[in-house]
């Protein structure tokens, strides 16, 4: 048995992502697991985290025995450190993966993998021309409750898929009476921010991976909370949606819908739903659990009366589906097939490809809406 130890730059270490999932709950638990298993050998993650403020970064770097600096141009002209992962801010993005690529570092990438699905291809061009491996954070399929809905997707059990609706969001406060619980980039432009930026590459994934492609969609977006309070306590403009709705129209010609709001207060099963509606049954999942319900346990509704309350409890005759959940942490599990992909060559499913498609669809709700029209995914 052989230990390939794995040097990794981490940017954004200090961020509420870089910091809770990737490095405490997954690359510091492989280390100090012992390393991930790799047919006979084993893979050892070394890492070093890149961030801006000193005081901040050695702190990170105490917490995961993690190595540290401020310098990323070090950083990445070290050759024991080949793989580069981001996870810091978006709007830096491109240009730090343009200089990682430049120094031929194997790409890991949070989402979205650039601003543009433009930018993001020519990301893809020099990745390809460097010959270096690249993945895309794509967590969400990870989630147990998604992972229990493809599991009743691929058994065939809803039949032909007909349609699907996605719920997702909650109320962000905007800072006056209670702090706002997401930082103020994400609500300008310049920041990178915008709901749809954040959520909808997620979105593009889970449906494509459970669904099949995408051909075309239209989305209305808005602006709920025009002006906010920041970290600092100054107002300031917000110039970005947060609030979205979306028609999806599949290539197999059912036809979905996303309703994403930052601007809702949540009365349904849970923060993020998914429900797909088939010939043969419907399923609805969370984030952690899911529900099925066949045409037996389907209700014989024929109207609905104005003068009573039926009282009928739709949730009753539901099923919960408990199969094809794996307990692993869904950002260890992207790294686990990172790291693989690297050591080994396994196949990566989330590459950087997947990531400039996410973006895609992105782009084309933001241009559905600029253009008043139907976007073609194709
Ligand atoms: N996969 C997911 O579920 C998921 C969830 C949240 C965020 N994200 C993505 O992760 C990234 C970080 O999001 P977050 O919520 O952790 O944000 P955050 O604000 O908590 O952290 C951002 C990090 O970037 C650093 N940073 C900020 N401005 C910078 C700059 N100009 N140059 C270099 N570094 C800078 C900060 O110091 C911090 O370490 C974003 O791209 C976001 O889209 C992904």
């Amino acid at each position: 048995m052989a230990t390939h130890t794995i040097g990794i730059i981490v940017n954004g270490a200090t961020g509420r992502i870089g910091g809770t999932q990737h490095l405490a709950n997954a690359l510091a638990p492989i280390r100090d697991e012992d390393g991930l298993p790799a047919g006979q050998d084993r893979i050892m993650p070394r890492l070093m985290l890149v961030g801006r403020d000193a005081v901040r970064i050695e702190e990170a770097a105490k917490k995961h025995n993690a190595e540290w600096t401020t310098d990323l141009d070090k950083a990445l002209a070290d050759p024991a450190f080949p793989v580069f992962f981001d996870a810091a801010a978006t709007h830096q993005r491109e240009a730090v993966l343009e200089k990682a690529i430049a120094a031929g570092k194997h790409i890991y990438s949070e989402k979205p993998v650039s601003l543009s699905a433009a930018k993001g291809r020519d990301l893809l061009r020099a990745i390809k021309a460097r010959g270096v491996k690249h993945g895309a954070v794509e967590d969400k399929l990870g989630l147990p409750g998604l992972q229990k809905l493809a599991h009743v997707v691929s058994s065939g059990a809803l039949g032909r898929v007909l349609s699907f609706r996605v719920e997702f969001g909650w109320w962000v406060f905007d800072g006056t009476e209670v702090p706002c619980q997401r930082p103020s980039w994400n609500y300008t432009r310049a920041g990178g921010g915008g709901l749809i930026l954040d959520m909808y590459p997620h979105f593009r994934y889970v449906i494509e991976n459970l669904l099949g492609p995408m051909r075309r969609t239209v989305t209305a977006l808005s602006t709920a909370t025009p002006e906010r309070i920041d970290e600092k306590g100054a107002r300031y403009t917000v110039d970005v949606e947060d609030t979205a709705s979306t028609v999806i129209e599949l290539e197999s010609g059912a036809v979905g819908t996303i309703l994403a709001s930052w601007a809702t207060r949540v009365r349904r099963d849970d923060l993020l739903t998914f429900q797909i509606d088939g010939a043969k049954g419907s399923a609805i999942a969370g984030l952690h659990r899911c529900y099925t319900q066949t045409n037996a346990q389907t209700p014989q509704t024929a109207h609905f009366s104005v003068a009573k309350d039926l009282n009928t409890d739709y949730r009753a005759h539901w099923t919960e589906a408990t199969a094809g959940v794996s307990p692993v942490n869904p950002y260890r599990i992207g790294w686990e097939n990172f790291l693989r992909h690297v050591a080994t060559g396994a196949p990566m499913q989330a590459d950087f490809s997947a990531g400039v498609r996410d973006v895609q669809f992105a782009e084309a709700c933001y241009r559905s809406m600029k253009d008043r029209t139907w976007v073609d995914l194709g």
